[in-house]
Formats: structure tokens, C-alpha cells, sequence
């Protein structure tokens, strides 16, 4: 089965970079692979029939809340997935869980990361995913969610992954993520993935999938990105 690339392109790319993006994806098979477009490049993936995920969603159902959007507004386009959590929103724990909270009506999938902000040892790391996700998954019944682990600090940075480490970071956050009320959770790794580490972190059995920022950007490296998927 094919691994998951969710393509995390944050507040990047112009219009007319969006139409010459979307224009080189036709007609290619991208099953395996969400695109969370800038909010207002929305409507353009959905109309090119590619699965799509919102970047942020507001803890709000509704109201009187300028510039954020609605779970249930990103549900009535048919978005599929939503980022929650993402270091660059900074958004509170306790919020995230209320987010989380919000699909529980819902078939829109959260992608939810989590990571520590700077390097610590495994031990450490492992103690922390724990803590964390005790908290951001408190009282959330679901049936799928996703978990992407993202340490802050290799996002953006072009760090090597230490994918020994990696493995054991993540056999342990699939150990953990059994003892909650979620019938289906994948698990992905997200932090500086492009074209050249990418075949080996997939190779990790553990690792469902990749969240890629930057290198999701370039069509002809996630092409590639998608070749090894
Ligand atoms: P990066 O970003 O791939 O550019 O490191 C990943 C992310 O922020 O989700």
C-alpha cells in the first residue's frame, strides 16, 4: 500500500505559480497525496480533484471570529483534512483539544503534529510525544486521525534526520497511540523531508506517510517524492 505525502505549502506561491503548479499535475495519479494549500488557493485544488487539507481551523463553530474558519465551513467544501497543531500556529494544548473535539461530528480528518522544540534525548522525546498527546487527546473519540511527529526544530532546517532515532521515536508513538479511543491512526514524519531522505524515512515500517513543507513547493521534487510513496 502506498504511503501518505501531505504537502504542507503554508503562505507560499502566487497565483499564477498556483495555476502553473496545478497545471503540471494533471492527468498524474496523487491518491496518496494532500494538498494544504494557502486558504484562498483552496476552491482551485478542489476543482483539479485533489484531495485537500486546510492549514489551520478555528476552535470557534462559528461567529464573530474575523479571519478564522470553521470546521464546518472546510467540511461543507468537502475538504478532507486539516493541520492542527502545526508549530507555526501556536496554538495551546488545551486548543488543540478543543479542536480535535470539533470533528468529532465529522468525517474531516485531523492531522495533528506534535514534537518537541529542540533536540532532547530519546528518552526525553519519548516522555514528552506521551505527555503531550495525553493531554491533546484527552476525551476525543474518533475514528481516523493522523499523527505527525515533527520535531520544531528540524522544520525548515535541512538537518540530516537521524532515522535510527526516528525509528525508535516512532515505534514507540505507535505503541502509545493504541491506548486511545481512535479506531484508525496513521503516523507520519514531518521535518526538513525532500526528495533525497525521503526513500529512507519511508522505509521505516512505523512511518505511514510524510508532512513536507518546502520541498512540496518544487513539482518536480514532489514528483520524485511521490515515485518512492
Ligand atoms: P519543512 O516543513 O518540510 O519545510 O521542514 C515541514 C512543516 O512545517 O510541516
Amino acid at each position: 500500500m502506498s504511503k501518505l505525502i501531505v504537502c504542507n505549502m503554508k503562505m507560499n506561491l502566487s497565483k499564477e505559480e498556483i495555476d502553473s503548479y496545478l497545471e503540471k499535475l494533471e492527468n498524474v495519479n496523487l491518491s496518496n497525496v494532500v494538498f494544504c494549500p494557502t486558504s484562498i488557493y483552496i476552491p482551485y485544488f478542489l476543482k483539479a480533484n485533489l484531495n485537500v487539507g486546510i492549514q489551520n481551523i478555528s476552535r470557534y463553530k462559528n461567529g464573530s471570529h474575523t479571519g478564522q474558519i470553521s470546521l464546518d465551513q472546510a467540511d461543507s467544501l468537502n475538504i478532507k483534512y486539516y493541520l492542527v497543531g502545526h508549530s507555526e500556529t501556536n496554538n495551546d494544548l488545551k486548543e488543540i483539544n478543543e479542536k480535535i473535539k470539533l470533528s468529532e461530528d465529522h468525517n474531516i480528518i485531523p492531522i495533528i503534529c506534535i514534537g518537541e522544540k529542540e533536540r532532547i534525548s530519546l528518552e526525553n522525546i519519548e516522555k514528552f510525544i506521551e505527555e503531550q498527546l495525553d493531554i491533546i487527546l484527552k476525551d476525543i473519540k474518533l475514528s481516523k486521525a493522523i499523527i505527525a511527529y515533527e520535531p520544531v526544530w528540524m522544520i525548515g532546517s535541512n538537518n540530516k534526520v537521524d532515522t535510527f532515532t526516528l525509528h525508535q521515536i516512532m515505534k514507540k508513538l505507535k505503541k502509545v497511540v493504541k491506548k486511545y479511543d481512535i479506531s484508525d491512526i496513521m503516523t507520519l514524519y514531518g521535518g526538513s523531508v525532500n526528495e533525497t531522505n525521503i526513500k529512507e524515512i519511508l522505509s521505516i515500517e512505523e512511518v505511514d506517510g510524510v508532512l513536507v513543507g518546502n520541498a512540496s513547493l518544487d513539482v518536480c521534487q514532489l514528483l520524485k517524492m511521490k515515485e518512492v510513496a
